[in-house]
C-alpha cells in the first residue's frame, strides 16, 4: 500500500515504554529521522523532566536539553509555523494553565479564536501566538468539567476529556497528547494529518509517518480521519469520535526509513505533486465565504482601508513563482480591475521603477527568503509602495519585511523542484483577486462562482493524478528527444513557460516556453519532426487560436502533446497525444493544466535516472544575488 503522507508534514513523535529505554533520546532520535520533512522549531516533554523548545534544529534543541532529562514516556514535535511566529514560545509542546496537559500538533485548528475567546472568557491564560494551545485548554476544561461528579471513572477521564475537545475542534490535526496525571498513558488523534502508531513490545509509539518507528518496531497502525488512539505501554485501544470503539489491523511494513520519509513514493517531487489537493484545501482553509462569495484574509485585514486606494500593483518574483504572478497579472486585471505588472525579482531591485503611496508591490516566495525578491521589497518599501507577500514560511524575511501578505499553509516543500507550492500561489492569488475584486466592482455573483470552482478543483486534482500513469507512458514515448517547444495564450501562456523550466530543471534537456501567438515570429522556425511542442489547448476563450497554432506545428511536421479539456474529440484528431483534464474557469484552469507538465517532467527525469529532487547547479532557496 502506498501510504500518501497528506499535507502537514513537518513531525509528531511520541513514545511510552516499560523497557528501561530513555524516553529522552528515543524521542530525540526520532525527531533526526523527522528533519527530512521540514521545520522551524522544535520541542520536547517528558512528565518526569517537564518541556524544552527552541526555534531552529534540533541540534539546537539537543543543546539545550539538560544533562539528567529523562523520562519513560513523552512527546516531541518539529513545526512548521502557520500561526505565530518561528520562536521558542509557539513551538511544541504546548500545555494547559497548570502544565498538566501537553500537546504536539500537526495541522491548523480553524476556529481557534472562537475557542480561545471562550476559554479566556472561562479563565485561562495563553502565552502563545499558536492556534495549538488552545487544544491543551480545551482538554483541560474539560478535564474540569469531568472531574466535578460526572460519574466517569477515574481512569477514564483523560481520554473522554479528549475526545470532547476534539470533537469542537475545526480544522486539521495530527496530534499526540499527554496528561501528567496519567504518565505512561498517549492519546494520538488523526483528522487531514497523518497519525501512524507504533506497536512494540512493551512499548508503544506515535508519529507523523513511520521513519522514526521503524528501528524500534516494524508493526504499524495508520490511523483514518476522525480516529483517536490511547496507548500504553502494553495496550492500544482506537475509538472514533463517537467514543465507538473501532478496529485498525496492523500492518507489517517492510520499508527502510528513507521510503518512509517518502511515504512510499520514490520521490519527494512525486510526493509533492500528489498532495495537490490537499495543498488547494489548506490554501482556502477558513478563506472562503462562499454564500457571499467574498474572500476573508485574515494577513490583509490591518491594510484592507489601504488597498482600496491602491491603483497598481507590481508582482515581484522569481522563477516559478514569477509564473504564477503572471497568471495573477490576468486575474487581477481581469476581475479586480486595476493595473497589474509583474517583474522578476533580478531586474526589478536594478531598475529606476516608478512607484508612489498608491502602488502596491506583492512578493510571491515559497522560501521567503529569495534574495532577489527580497531585494525588490526592500526596494518598494524605500519609494513608499505597500508592500505584500503570498509567502509559505511562516516568519521568513520577505514575510516578516512587507507589510501584511497571505501565508500559503502549503506546508514544507522539499524537492528543489517547486510543484505543491505554485499551486498554492495560483489559488491564493485567485483568493487575492476576489478580495480586492469584491472592494472594486466585482459582483457578489462572479465572487460565488470564482468560490464555487475554488471548492470542486481537489476533485479534479484528484481526477487527474489518477491517470498519471498516462503521462508515464507519454515520458517513454518521448524518452531521448532533446527539444521541447511548450504553448499557450494568455492564462496559460505563464503555464507553458513553467512546464518548460520543470523539464529543464529536472531533466537538463532543452524546453522553451513560448506564446503561442508568437510561433510565427521566429519560434516555429525550430519545429522538425524531432522537436515536440506542448500545447495547452483547453476549451476557453483563446481555444480557437491555440488550436490553428497547434496545426501551424503539425504542418511542419512537429508532434504535439495536447493538455486539452476532457469531451473535447477535435483535438484528438490533430495532436499525436492528449492529456485531458476537466474543465473548470478560465482564470483558475492554470491550477489544472500545470499538473500534467509536472508529472511530465518529473518521469522523463526519473527515466533518465536523474537525482530528481535534487538537481545538479540548483539550491532550494536562493539566498544570494
Ligand atoms: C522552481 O522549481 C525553482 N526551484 C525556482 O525557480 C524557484 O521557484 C525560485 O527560486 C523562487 O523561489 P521562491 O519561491 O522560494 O522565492
Ligand atoms: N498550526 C500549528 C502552529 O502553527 C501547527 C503547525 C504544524 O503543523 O507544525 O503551531
Amino acid at each position: 500500500m502506498c501510504y500518501i503522507v497528506p499535507l502537514y508534514m513537518c513531525g509528531i513523535f511520541a513514545y511510552t515504554g516499560r523497557n528501561g529505554k530513555d524516553a529522552a533520546k528515543v524521542l530525540l532520535d526520532g525527531l533526526v529521522s523527522l528533519e527530512y520533512r521540514g521545520y522551524d522549531s522544535a520541542g520536547i516533554f517528558t512528565p518526569e523532566s517537564g518541556a524544552v523548545k527552541t526555534p531552529g534544529a534540533v541540534l539546537e534543541l539537543k543543546k539545550k536539553v539538560p544533562k539528567g532529562f529523562k523520562g519513560k514516556s513523552g512527546i516531541a514535535h518539529l513545526r512548521w509555523a502557520t500561526h505565530g511566529e518561528p520562536t521558542e514560545i509557539n513551538a511544541h509542546p504546548h500545555s494547559d494553565c497548570e502544565g498538566e496537559v501537553w500537546v504536539a500538533h500537526n495541522g491548523i485548528i480553524e476556529n481557534f479564536k472562537e475557542l480561545k475567546k471562550k476559554l479566556s472568557a472561562k479563565g485561562h491564560t495563553f502565552v502563545s501566538e499558536s492556534d495549538t494551545e488552545v487544544l491543551a485548554h480545551l482538554i483541560e476544561e474539560h478535564l474540569t468539567i469531568l472531574r466535578r461528579g460526572s460519574g466517569v471513572a477515574k481512569k477514564d477521564v483523560f481520554e473522554r476529556a479528549v475526545l470532547a475537545a476534539l470533537n469542537e475542534v475545526r480544522g486539521t490535526y495530527g496530534v499526540a497528547i499527554q496528561y501528567k496525571g496519567e504518565p505512561e498513558k498517549l492519546i494520538a488523534g488523526r483528522m487531514g494529518s497523518p497519525i501512524v502508531l507504533g506497536l512494540g513490545k512493551k512499548e508503544h509509539f506515535i508519529a507523523s509517518d513511520p521513519s522514526p518507528i521503524l528501528k524500534h518496531t516494524k508493526k504499524v497502525v495508520f490511523l483514518n480521519d476522525g480516529d483517536v488512539a490511547v496507548l500504553t505501554p502494553k495496550s492500544h485501544t482506537i475509538y472514533k469520535l463517537s467514543s465507538e470503539l473501532v478496529n485498525r489491523e496492523p500492518e507489517e511494513l517492510d520499508w527502510n526509513a528513507e521510503e518512509a520519509q517518502k511515504g512510499g513514493y520514490e520521490h519527494f517531487m512525486l510526493k509533492e505533486v500528489m498532495e495537490a489537493p490537499e495543498v488547494i484545501e489548506n490554501t482556502l482553509r477558513g478563506r472562503v465565504i462562499a454564500e457571499k462569495g467574498l474572500a476573508k484574509l485574515g494577513g490583509l485585514e490591518s491594510v484592507a482601508k489601504e488597498l482600496e486606494k491602491i491603483e497598481r500593483i507590481i508582482i515581484v518574483a522569481c522563477g516559478t513563482a514569477y509564473y504564477a504572478g503572471l497568471v495573477g497579472e490576468y486575474m487581477l486585471e481581469e476581475f479586480a480591475g486595476i493595473p497589474v505588472e509583474v517583474e522578476l525579482g533580478s531586474e526589478f531591485r536594478y531598475r529606476s521603477p516608478v512607484l508612489n503611496q498608491r502602488t502596491a508591490v506583492l512578493a510571491i516566495s515559497q522560501s521567503g527568503e529569495t534574495a532577489d525578491t527580497l531585494a525588490a521589497v526592500r526596494e518598494g518599501k524605500k519609494k513608499g509602495a505597500l508592500t505584500l507577500g503570498i509567502v509559505n514560511a511562516v516568519g521568513s524575511t520577505i514575510a516578516r519585511e512587507t507589510d501584511a501578505g497571505v501565508y500559503n499553509h502549503a506546508g514544507p516543500e522539499i524537492s528543489v523542484v517547486s510543484t505543491k507550492a505554485l499551486l498554492s500561489q495560483l489559488t491564493a492569488l485567485a483568493l487575492l483577486t476576489m478580495f480586492l475584486g469584491r472592494q472594486r466592482k466585482m459582483s457578489a455573483k462572479i465572487g460565488k462562482d470564482i468560490a464555487r470552482e475554488l471548492r470542486n478543483l481537489p476533485e479534479k486534482l484528484e481526477k487527474i493524478l489518477a491517470w498519471r500513469a498516462e503521462v508515464e507512458k507519454l515520458a517513454k514515448k518521448y524518452a531521448g528527444t532533446r527539444d521541447f517547444m511548450f504553448i499557450g495564450r494568455k492564462y496559460n501562456y505563464p503555464i507553458a513557460f513553467e512546464g518548460a523550466l520543470k523539464l529543464k530543471e529536472c531533466s537538463y534537456v532543452h524546453a522553451e516556453g513560448c506564446g503561442a501567438g508568437e510561433l510565427k515570429h521566429g519560434h516555429l522556425a525550430m519545429i522538425f519532426e524531432d522537436f515536440p511542442t506542448v500545447a495547452l489547448v483547453t476549451k476557453d476563450s483563446v481555444y480557437e487560436k491555440v488550436f490553428s497554432n497547434i496545426q501551424q506545428v503539425k504542418a511542419r511536421k512537429g508532434p504535439v502533446i495536447a493538455v486539452a479539456t476532457e469531451g473535447d474529440e477535435e483535438i484528438a484528431k490533430l495532436a499525436d497525444d492528449v492529456f485531458y483534464v476537466p474543465k473548470t474557469l478560465e482564470m483558475l484552469s492554470p491550477i489544472l493544466n500545470v499538473v500534467p507538465l509536472q508529472l511530465f517532467a518529473y518521469y522523463f527525469a526519473r527515466d533518465k535516472g536523474l537525482n530528481v529532487d535534487r538537481p545538479r547547479n540548483l539550491a532550494k532557496s536562493v539566498t544570494v544575488e
